[in-house]
């Protein structure tokens, strides 16, 4: 098991009024599966994958990251557990508009360490994702969906157990939204990460092994799939 969250609660406060999110939410996440998580705008997707990635704290509840209870350990040494064990990929690819590409699929190895072996491993990546040719391109000369691949290689460079990606097709058309999708199979395959993805689209949560909805703070069960080999992709 890579994650597992339990009894998890998270509201938000608006003035006088609390807005509950998350009631009593159970995860778990097993090596190499890919979750799919959909629901309505609003639901609290991108709240869950910040509390499961430890960019945010519940209410109440445990997170329990290989092993480590993330809630016990203090922000330096969660900082290098984050660094080590999970890869982002936002809804915006939140590069750095001042760092070139391939600066900003390093940035996440610094706290570690920014070793001869992770600029090698960048350059590599590089080449893996077909974008050899865009590395000193700052994020404002790069298209969106090579904006999204970098952002991808960024979730990577450190080779994390599990990947957060936050509805990653969402701002793709089609053709870049199924060759993001072959991207990630090839990652599971190739580097055995485990994914949650939080879609809108029905081709991507299907890609689920295990494929859940989130509504009225809690995750259901909408089916099991085959996950990358699903024939769609
Ligand atoms: N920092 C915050 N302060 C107050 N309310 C918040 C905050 N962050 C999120 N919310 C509220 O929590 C709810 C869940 O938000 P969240 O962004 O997790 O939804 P989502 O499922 O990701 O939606 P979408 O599909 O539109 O991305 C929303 O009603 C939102 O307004
Ligand atoms: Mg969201």
């Amino acid at each position: 098991m890579i994650l597992e969250a339990k009894n998890i609660y998270k509201s938000f406060s608006n003035g006088e009024k609390k807005l509950p999110v998350l009631t009593n939410l159970n995860i778990s996440v097993d090596k190499q599966e890919t979750i799919t998580i959909m629901g309505p705008s609003g639901s609290g997707k991108s709240t869950l994958l910040h509390i499961l990635g430890t960019l945010d704290k519940p209410d109440s509840g445990t997170v329990i990251i290989n092993q480590i209870d993330v809630s016990s350990i203090k922000e330096e040494k969660l900082a290098q557990l984050r660094s080590r064990e999970i890869g982002f990929i936002f809804q915006f690819h939140h590069l750095l508009p001042e760092f070139t590409a391939f600066e900003n699929v390093l940035i996440p190895t610094q706290i570690l360490g920014n070793t001869d072996d992770k600029i090698k491993r960048a350059e590599e990546l590089f080449d893996y994702i077909g974008l050899k040719e865009r590395k000193e391109h700052y994020p404002s000369q790069l298209s969106g969906g090579e904006r999204l691949r970098v952002a991808v290689l960024r979730a990577l460079i450190n080779n994390p157990s599990i990947i957060f990606a936050d509805e990653p097709t969402g701002n793709l058309d089609a053709e870049n939204a199924k060759k993001l999708l072959q991207l990630f199979e090839n990652i599971s395959k190739d580097f055995e990460q485990s994914f949650v993805i939080t879609t809108h689209n029905e081709d991507v949560a299907a890609l689920g092994d295990r494929q859940y909805v989130l509504d009225h703070g809690v995750l259901n069960n909408r089916g099991y799939g085959t996950g990358f080999s699903n024939e769609k992709f």
